[in-house]
């Protein structure tokens, strides 16, 4: 496919060959890359990696994929939000360079075989609730580093674990990559931003705030000098109980690099939760070293 080139738009690229040899020739021209990968349905959070990209470094690439083998089976691959005109929009507003949008055949020809296993860090709750999900990050994550050889990439704290993960990976695999971990973007009510917020319905909204009021009260708990991790994780599963959520998979106080279980909560701890409100499965986190915080949407 020829790029196509509009005005003050993106240049949009579905051919690797093409994406790789544009970042070499900026890299050439002395420009510093910024990579920001998503799977697209672009929101605020995603928006402020993008923001963070285009102040830090001088060339920034795009990649919208919804990946599909960090899916399970029953998951919501098919339905997961398409929104490329949508997206490229945003995209276009804040300046980035190029977006690359490849096809799933391109990223997975017939007859790929090859994933990354992370294990560690890559093991525990998402890794239990999620077996293949990390294989499946880690592999596409790793393609997109060397078509788009960047020298720092933008990940969001939203998903704390894949951040690990990714980390992990880099300094295992001595790959030449900075990885920069931008705060979580919030509603003004403290909902962590999701593309899958949208699945939810009006009550379930409602319900869904149990997650950051369990991490706000477990943050308030420490700030007044609570430290048993015992007392923090059942007053936050209160919190989901007395929102009506049952199902959750789990309530976590890790430390904060290995995501090993703490029994004392410090300034290394980290309060991780997954639930399902309604068919909705959401995740959000918070780090101990600093009060709850919302860090609302860019406007
Ligand atoms: P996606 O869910 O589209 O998220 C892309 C990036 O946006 C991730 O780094 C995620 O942590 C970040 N992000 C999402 N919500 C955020 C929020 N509220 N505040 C700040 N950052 C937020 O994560 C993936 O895609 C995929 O697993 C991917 C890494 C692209 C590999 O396929």
């Amino acid at each position: 496919m020829n790029p196509t080139a509009i005005s003050s738009q993106p240049l949009l690229l579905s051919d690797a060959e093409e994406l790789r040899d544009l970042v070499e020739s900026a890299r050439r021209d002395g420009k510093t890359v910024a990579l920001v990968p998503s799977m697209g349905a672009l929101h605020a959070g995603h928006l402020s990696l993008v923001r963070a990209a285009r102040a830090e470094c001088d060339f920034t690439v795009a990649t919208i994929f919804v990946n599909p083998t960090q899916f399970a089976p029953g998951e919501d691959y098919r339905c997961y939000r398409r929104t490329l005109d949508a997206d490229l929009a945003a995209l276009a507003a804040l300046g980035v360079d190029v977006v690359f949008a490849p096809a799933v055949e391109q990223m997975y020809p017939d007859g790929h075989t090859t994933t990354v296993d992370v294990g560690g860090v890559a093991l525990p709750l998402e890794g239990v609730c999620r077996p293949d999900h990390f294989r499946g990050v880690a592999t596409v994550v790793l393609k997109l580093f060397h078509l788009a050889p960047a020298h720092v990439a933008y990940f969001g704290q939203k998903d704390y674990q894949q951040s690990l993960v990714v980390r992990q990976m880099v300094g295992d695999l001595d790959l030449p990559i900075r990885i920069r971990v931008c705060p979580i973007v919030r509603e003004a009510d403290g909902l962590a931003l999701s593309s899958r917020n949208e699945y939810l319905s009006h009550s379930e909204r409602r319900q869904a705030l149990a997650l950051s009021q369990s991490l706000r009260l477990a943050s308030e708990l420490y700030c007044v000098g609570e430290r048993d991790a015992a007392v923090l994780r059942q007053r936050m599963r209160e919190v989901f109980n007395s929102a009506g959520i049952g199902d959750i998979d789990y309530i976590a106080l890790a430390d904060r690099d290995r995501l090993e279980d703490v029994a004392v909560v410090g300034d290394e701890t980290i309060a991780l939760v997954a639930a399902r409100v309604g068919k909705t499965r959401l995740i959000d986190n918070h780090l101990f070293d600093a009060p709850f915080a919302i860090h609302p949407a860019a406007r």
